[in-house]
């Protein structure tokens, strides 16, 4: 059995080096705010209670992590991360006996499984801290491990304090620590400021445990791609590459097939059927459920939409917010904007877009067409061309096509409407009254002819 412990999650600095007006541990990652994966990382290690210190847009951050069962502790004034942990004092001096799990809100690919290292390797030593450390080929930007000539960790020194011999140094901080609680509080008050960036690190305290020969602890990783911070726009891309690395292992070991993994997008909260096979260069985008044994071909971008099973979209289309139910074929070229509906087996194809509207089983719109504010019956066959007018300049209205009918070409539906079950309309009409059930409706000009006509205006000439 292990000790009893608390997780801590430092999130309440802006992240200057970020360059946004959005605080960075709440930019998103394939649609999930960063500080979200590592609140999860630490929820699958069962802490008796996690702890996150927020300051700046405090708000939004605690808004954004209204589902998770954590607890806010907020630091008014942002000077560092050791004065980050002492906004926690009160809680800490009500568990003295246990240990603490801390994490840093801009290091999200952690995985619980380090952490499991972690405090198997913290809670079956003496240690009051336990680091986890990693070498990395460019280890600009974090704080180095200086050990002694022993080999034991005797200081942590920050980038920016660090002469050039230590900065060559491989072997960094990831931030990630596990202390005994009963000894970080009393030498988190002995931590002094920094002068040259005005802030308390927590990084000293390593330094101060050292001179006090307490026993200290590491566990060196393997695994750098669990461990890298974001503090810069290049970092968070290639944090996203690494978290898509994952989603698409974890899809393809579930059955979908990537024909180009690495010119694919799927964001976290996609969710994939097994046997559906993805071509290159698709974008699937967040909430979307894609089902099983359907084939989605190059450059489609689904957002937010719930595709069924054996279902077909063909290259180039785009369908936001919308549902297309089983064995439907869409595209290629196809445009389905928000609150559409594709029944089963009908069939969407070149240059059709459709807003707000429901298809019907078996109908088919094979080309050219707007769609919008409509709900078509089944076995509707839409023509070539046919384009609903629903917007009078003021509001929208609705077109209603009952099963069965047929829409010649060219065909302009004025709404509101109502084509009658099993009607047909002549190709190039013009429709601005309801047609009746078994109807034929033609509303075009007659044609004329005139004989001759040609050479007539010749001679006039
Ligand atoms: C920190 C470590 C560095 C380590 C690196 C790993 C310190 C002093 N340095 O550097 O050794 O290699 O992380 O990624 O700890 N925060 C607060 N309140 C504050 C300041 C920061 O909550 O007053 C939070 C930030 O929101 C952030 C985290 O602490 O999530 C780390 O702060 P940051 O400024 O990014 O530290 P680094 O310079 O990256
Ligand atoms: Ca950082």
């Amino acid at each position: 059995m292990s000790r009893p412990f608390l997780g801590v999650i430092l999130a309440a600095g802006k992240g200057t080096r970020f360059k946004s007006n959005q605080i960075k541990i709440l930019h998103s990652l394939l649609n999930i705010p960063m500080i979200c994966y590592v609140v999860k990382a630490l929820e699958e290690v069962k802490p008796e209670k996690i702890l996150v210190v927020v300051g700046h847009q405090k708000e939004k951050v605690m808004e954004t992590l209204s589902s998770y069962n954590v607890e806010f502790i907020e630091q008014v004034e942002q000077k560092g991360t050791a004065h980050a942990l002492m906004s926690c004092k009160k809680v800490f001096e009500e568990n003295m006996e246990k240990d603490i799990l801390v994490l840093y809100g801009d290091a999200p690919l952690i995985q619980s499984e380090l952490l499991k290292t972690l405090i198997h390797s913290h809670q079956n030593s003496n240690n009051i801290v336990t680091l986890i450390t990693a070498e990395l080929d460019s280890p600009e930007g974090y704080g180095r491990i200086i050990r002694d000539e022993k080999g034991h960790i005797m200081k942590v020194i920050e980038e920016r304090n660090a002469s050039e011999e230590e900065r060559r140094i491989k072997e960094i901080n990831t931030g990630i620590y596990m202390f005994k609680i009963s000894e970080l509080l009393p030498a988190l008050f002995r931590i002094s400021l920094d002068e040259v960036k005005k802030e308390y690190y927590l990084t000293q305290i390593v330094e101060i445990f050292y001179k006090m020969k307490k026993p200290i602890g590491e566990v060196k990783t393997r695994q750098i791609e669990d461990i890298l911070g974001i503090n810069t726009r290049l970092e968070l891309a290639r944090a996203i590459s690494i978290l898509k690395g994952r989603k698409i292992k974890k899809l393809s070991e579930n059955g979908v097939t990537f024909l180009d993994p690495n010119n694919t997008w799927v964001d976290f909260t996609v969710e994939i059927g097994k046997e559906t096979i993805i071509y290159p260069h698709v974008i699937l985008e967040k909430n979307t459920i894609i089902g099983e044994e359907c084939v989605i071909y190059p450059y489609v971008h689904i957002i937010d939409s719930k595709i069924g099973n054996k279902v077909k979209v063909l290259s180039s289309s785009v369908i936001e917010e919308s549902t297309i139910e089983d064995e439907a074929r869409i595209g290629p070229f196809t445009h389905l904007r928000p609150k559409t509906v594709i029944k089963n087996k009908a069939k969407v194809g070149n240059f059709v877009e459709m807003k707000n509207t429901i298809f019907g089983a078996g109908s088919k719109a094979g080309h050219l067409s707007y769609l919008g504010d409509s709900e078509i019956g089944e076995n509707v066959n839409i023509g070539a061309g046919t384009i609903t007018c629903n917007y009078d300049g003021i509001k929208k209205h609705k077109t209603l096509i009952e099963e069965g009918a047929f829409i010649g070409s060219g065909t302009e539906l004025v709404a509101p409407i109502k084509i009658g079950k099993k009607s047909y309309i002549g190709a190039g009409s013009t429709i601005t009254k309801d047609t009746e059930p078994y109807s034929l409706t033609v509303a075009r000009a007659r044609q004329v002819s005139k004989p001759d006509w040609v050479k007539r205006k010749r001679k006039e000439k």
